[in-house]
């Protein structure tokens, strides 16, 4: 595990985004795995620069990203596939007919999950996966559990994501119960995997995920298993380790 301690967000950002950066260079059709939340838009921001600048070129890279509320439309402000091409989607040359996001709307929950698991296969495999870092340690929206769930799913929200997510709704009531998402096993069958984190309220959480015990009750924590695994933090955000 490499662990890279940035003085502020800022510089977690480009950090993140000059790894990014170097994996759509060298295989430029890679499968990037996306997440969304506040902890990546800094990185989404300078993604944005460096195509502007001509650095950068997305025409060939495909993403799939690991989560979506259910019950929300594409074109809803607070759905996933929103977020993703307000920060990114529309501001580089990526083609849209290349990003995957969970349908939020699908009739049949079951069969969604289990086709974005095919898609995912079908892609090849995600090359470089982006993790944020939830207060109880869930990544994607896999909350603390009994069991590591391996495969896209759908979850319950738990009380501390509602409450930590309301912060984009107008209330509490509107933020959605359930959610699909990727599975822990999805997501550690990612070739690399890279998870930022901000702030001194992310500390406690970080330590627990790597370096305390490996437990589905602190999803993050099944991290330490992975082969290649870079964390990018700031100095508040790693503060404990
Ligand atoms: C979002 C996601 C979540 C967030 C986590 C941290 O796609 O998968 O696991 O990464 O909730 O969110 P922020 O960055 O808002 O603290």
């Amino acid at each position: 595990m490499k662990i890279y301690k940035t003085k502020d967000y800022r510089g977690m950002s480009r950090k993140a985004a000059a790894i990014i950066a170097s994996q759509v260079t060298l295989k430029p059709d890679s499968v990037l795995g996306l997440a969304t939340g506040s902890t990546p838009i800094g990185t989404y921001d300078e993604l944005a620069m460096l195509y502007k600048q001509g650095d950068l070129d997305f025409s060939e890279i495909r993403t799939v990203n690991l989560d979506e509320y259910k019950g929300l439309e594409p074109e809803n402000e607070q759905s996933y596939f929103y977020f993703m091409k307000k920060h990114l989607f529309e501001r580089v040359n990526i083609n849209l007919d290349s990003v995957h996001i969970p349908d939020g709307m699908a009739a049949d929950g079951e069969r969604e999950c289990a086709c974005y698991e095919q898609t995912i296969q079908d892609l090849g495999g995600i090359d470089l996966q982006l993790l944020g870092i939830g207060h109880n340690g869930h990544i994607g929206f896999n909350e603390p559990e009994k069991v590591f769930e391996r495969e896209t799913h759908c979850v319950e929200l738990s009380g501390s994501t509602i409450e930590a997510n309301k912060r984009f709704f107008a209330s509490e009531e509107e933020v959605p119960r359930y959610a699909y998402t990727m599975g822990i096993g999805t997501i550690m069958r990612a070739k690399k995997i890279l998870l930022i984190a901000s702030g001194e309220e992310k500390a406690a959480i970080m330590k627990q995920a790597l370096r305390g015990p490996i437990t589905p009750e602190v999803p993050a924590s099944v991290l330490q298993l992975h082969p290649d695994v870079t964390i990018v933090g700031d100095e508040a955000a790693l503060s404990l380790l």
